[in-house]
């Protein structure tokens, strides 16, 4: 029981604290919430304030929920031999955490880059299915939203293909779920061709 607390806990208040925001903040004086699509992430931070932070966004993004992630599957497979389940239930309260964070008033970011970290400790080959959908999408379309939304929506079926338990698929199968469910706004504006592209080499999206 402690280490599920534990894990909740520490996961939810270590992915809560978000670099897009404290960079921002930090860095531009502004509040990255306030700006573009207002989502606390890589995407709009790059947007917004260009490449000279944003891949430190991305990095620590990525780092904070796996360095959690890893640890807590660590010792759920340790002590109560459940490593994927521990990874998808620590990633699940790491997803809260980056989009409630108790220390931004609970407004936090969409989730895709924590749960693309996550993925990987709960099967890499789900991983790698839903990083190679990505990155093929981004390429030919240049929606990240699109992009990241469909590889997020793959992780669940591909756990199911490789037969991971129950509750492992039906974690997996929210946090992708909330992740799509916030992106609400993305698909309104991409159904209009009002989104916007984004692009690896300039600055800014197109
Ligand atoms: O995960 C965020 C990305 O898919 C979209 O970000 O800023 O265009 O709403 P944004």
């Amino acid at each position: 029981m402690l280490l599920y607390i534990a894990s909740a806990v520490c996961a939810y208040l270590i992915a809560g604290i978000n670099p897009a925001i404290e960079f921002s903040k930090r860095v531009y004086h502004r509040d990255i919430r306030s700006c573009g699509s207002g989502n606390p992430g890589f995407t709009n931070f790059k947007r917004t304030f260009g490449n000279k932070w944003a891949w430190w966004v991305l990095l620590l993004d990525l780092s904070k929920a796996a360095i959690v992630t890893a640890v807590f599957a660590w010792l759920f497979g340790l002590y109560l031999d459940s490593y994927q389940f521990g990874a998808a239930y620590t990633g699940f309260f790491a997803l809260l955490g980056h989009a409630y964070p108790v220390w931004y008033k609970f407004k936090g970011g969409k989730g895709f880059l924590v749960y693309m970290s996550v993925i990987w400790f709960i099967d890499w080959r789900a991983g790698l299915v839903a990083l190679g959908i990505m990155l093929v999408l981004l390429a030919i379309t240049r929606y990240m939203s699109l992009s990241t939304v469909t590889a997020m929506l793959s992780c669940p079926i591909t756990l199911a293909v490789r037969n991971a338990p129950a509750s492992v698929i039906l974690l997996c199968t929210v946090s992708v779920l909330y992740i799509a469910f916030r992106h609400k706004e993305n698909f309104k504006r991409l159904i209009k061709g009002a989104e916007s592209k984004f692009s690896m080499t300039t600055s800014k999206s197109a």
